[in-house]
């Protein structure tokens, strides 16, 4: 299975922070934002990833992650998005890179404690579609929320005003390489972008889409409160780490 992260965007959320540089270099804590979904990849053994960057600063990943030896690759490959033209479009500039095989992608602002090798060695298994991991949150108007009955996702409404579920959609995506072929026939929302829950939507429509709870916590870094909470979470997790290596 083949790995996209996508680091393209303005950023504008976070604007002074980001008008000369990605959003995706801000530090988390000890560590640019751009690692972790890095490290999320790699945990769950994906070795072959895609940076989709644009933007301020493109060049910088580059010189900050290089092949990607820190991380234990051998190999990274780039690509540049133009322009905002939204998380699907970002992940169309991986097709020719992801070519028959399937395809995980993380947003390079989601940062998780799971590690996600569960989750996607159950996408490896199964035969066709996609997989989304969902997690309850306390603010789902800012997110894509998944509507459930029984035990079937039913729709994903992005960023509803009245949100029908606390189930946020994370930006963590598994799909088979139909996907390319769904992104082609998108056509820009409301924020003039291709809309990743058009994707997933269509997904369901076919009755090709499963999810997963996930356990640990999770967060966005896209706002301030987020990027603080982020900042927040890691210190937590390496007070942690630190204490427990202290104890042995
Ligand atoms: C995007 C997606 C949204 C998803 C979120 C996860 O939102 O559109 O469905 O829940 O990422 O971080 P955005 O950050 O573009 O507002």
């Amino acid at each position: 299975m083949k790995g996209v992260v996508l680091a393209g965007g303005l950023g504008t959320r976070l604007y002074p922070l980001t008008r000369v540089t990605n959003k995706h270099l801000l530090p988390i804590y000890d560590k640019p934002m751009i690692y972790y979904p890095i490290e999320t990849l790699v945990r769950a053994g994906i070795d072959d990833i895609l940076i989709v960057t644009g933007g301020n600063s493109a060049g910088d990943f580059l010189r900050l992650l290089g092949n990607g030896k820190e991380f234990g690759l051998k190999h990274l490959n780039y690509t540049y998005q133009e322009g905002e033209g939204g998380i699907a479009e970002a992940l169309g500039l991986a097709e020719y890179f992801v070519d028959n095989d399937k395809v995980i992608v993380i947003l390079g602002d989601n940062i998780l404690e799971d590690d996600i090798t569960p989750y996607v060695k159950a996408f490896e298994k199964q035969e066709k579609g996609a997989k989304i991991l969902l997690k309850e949150v306390e603010d789902p108007e800012r997110f894509g929320v998944a509507e459930i009955e029984g035990d079937r996702i039913v729709r994903i409404v992005e960023k509803p005003q009245v949100p029908k579920t606390r189930y946020a959609v994370t930006g963590v995506y598994m799909y088979d390489s139909k996907v390319f072929d769904i992104i082609k026939t998108l056509t820009p929302s409301e924020r003039g972008e291709l809309e990743i829950t058009d994707v997933n939507n269509a997904y369901i429509r076919m009755g090709e889409m499963t999810y997963d709870f996930l356990k640990g916590w999770w967060t966005d870094a896209g706002t301030f409160e987020s990027l603080f909470r982020a900042n927040r979470l890691i210190r937590e997790k390496r007070m942690k780490e630190k204490m427990a290596k202290e104890q042995i």
